[in-house]
């Protein structure tokens, strides 16, 4: 896009390039940020994550008057962003202890922390008993003998559960990231809920509260989860309904996914056409809350000429797996010459040819030391991140009006040793 003046859509809400052709996220020039906290760098506009949260929390609240909006934590675990989003009024879904203990850190008060897992430890149920945990999402029969073993050594208390079903609706995603088809290792089957539901309700210390889905991540359509509704409407009737995430974010300028209220919208009408107008809808949405708040900073390492030409920074699988995992596409641009003239790979510093992080993209002329961005990469790129290569992971730089406040500082050497005995 050569002499472009805007950063596309999918970069945070509020970003746009200066006087100077310099991207600004958060009222801060990303080659300033890049120079005081150094590369690679999540940089996250937290008013974007708070516009999307109050969005959706309106468009619920608009549109039914029974609801609960819970952040699924997985997207983005680190307590400023727990904190921001419990000071938004929303749940809070953990996909295991090491979640739920940032959740609580986070400040989200237990009985608004739903608990998730398809291989949840006694130690993980005990934990979230202990501190008061609203919810346990049941997954398979085991969840509900230990919840019953557990509660047995606590006279008097009473834990509301849902239960996980697969609804054997595969929408159209990435196939490591549908869950809800007929043979996933997530929830109950339809043959097996009936049996799991029965036992679960005649339990005097478990209150079933409902049934909860969750279908699949990055799907661009609303009309699966109608079709999951009506696959689970005859097991029963129930007070709540989980219907678990979902929705789809931009990635590429030409991505278009269901806006917000377009997905609240089909949620809650479904809800009211299969299940009836008086249940409680609970949704749990990650990606869409925080994707596109986030854009990572590299530094260009190394350009080079083979049969095509590598950009290579100083980051890579270890701070975003997606492409690797999922061929997921990234936009990458220099981050003082939007436009493009150079077609190119841009590529990571780890040991291996698959670390590749945008395939053909267009940049103006990349040189060594260039900043370089990508967007989107405020879901599941820290939370993903490891340390192959002995890589050190990233800082996440809050920018907001014009002010950079650290988060998370940059792993060093010294934490690489820490765990060594
Ligand atoms: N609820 C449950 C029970 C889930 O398992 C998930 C995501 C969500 C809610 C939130 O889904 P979302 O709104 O973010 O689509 N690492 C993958 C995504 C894995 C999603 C797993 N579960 C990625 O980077 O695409």
């Amino acid at each position: 896009m050569p002499g472009a003046q805007h950063p596309s859509h999918v970069y945070p809400l509020g970003s746009r390039l200066n006087e100077a052709g310099r991207l600004e996220v958060g009222g801060c020039d990303v080659v300033e940020l890049a120079a005081e906290f150094g590369t690679p760098a999540y940089v996250v506009a937290p008013d974007d994550i708070r516009a999307r949260a109050r969005a959706i929390v309106r468009a619920y609240g608009a549109a039914t008057p029974a609801c609960d909006v819970v952040f699924a934590s997985k997207a983005f675990p680190c307590t400023a962003v727990y904190r921001l989003l419990a000071q938004e009024g929303l749940g809070c879904d953990v996909a295991s202890g090491g979640e739920l203990a940032m959740a609580l850190r986070g400040g989200f008060s237990p009985e608004r922390i739903h608990l998730h897992g398809n291989a949840k430890t006694r130690e993980e149920l005990a934990h979230a008993l202990d501190v008061g945990i609203g919810h346990v999402i049941a997954d398979n029969t085991r969840d509900l003998d230990v919840l019953e073993e557990l509660l047995a050594e606590r006279p008097g208390q009473v834990q509301s559960i849902l239960l996980r079903i697969a609804p054997g609706i595969s929408p159209a995603t990435h196939p490591s990231i549908s869950t809800g088809g007929p043979n996933t290792k997530f929830g109950f089957s339809l043959h097996d809920a009936p049996a799991a539901i029965a036992r679960a309700q005649d339990s005097d210390r478990l209150h079933v509260e409902g049934l909860h889905f969750h279908i699949g991540s990055q799907l661009m359509d609303n009309a699966p989860y109608q079709a999951a509704l009506e696959a689970i409407a005859g097991l029963g009737s129930f007070p709540a309904v989980n219907l678990g995430g979902g929705l789809g974010v931009a990635y590429v300028e030409a991505d278009r996914p269901p806006s917000i209220e377009d997905y609240v919208a089909a949620k809650v009408r479904a809800v009211h056409d299969v299940l009836g107008p008086s249940v409680r809808i609970v949704d749990e949405p990650g990606r869409a809350l925080v994707a596109n708040a986030g854009v990572t900073l590299y530094t260009v390492q190394s350009v080079k000429h083979n049969v095509d030409t590598w950009v290579a920074v100083d980051g890579g699988m270890s701070d975003n797996l997606r492409p690797m995992l999922y061929g997921a596409v990234y936009e990458a641009e220099i981050a003082d010459r939007f436009g493009g003239g150079t077609r190119c790979n841009v590529a990571g510093k780890h040991c291996e040819s698959g670390d590749v992080l945008v395939r053909d993209a267009d940049l103006d002329d990349p040189r060594p030391g260039d900043i370089l961005v990508t967007p989107v990469t405020g879901a599941y790129g820290h939370a993903m991140a490891n340390t192959y290569n002995g890589a050190q992971r990233p800082p996440v730089v809050f920018a907001s009006g014009g002010d950079a406040r650290l988060v998370v500082r940059r792993e060093t050497h010294e934490d690489l040793f820490t765990r060594d005995v």
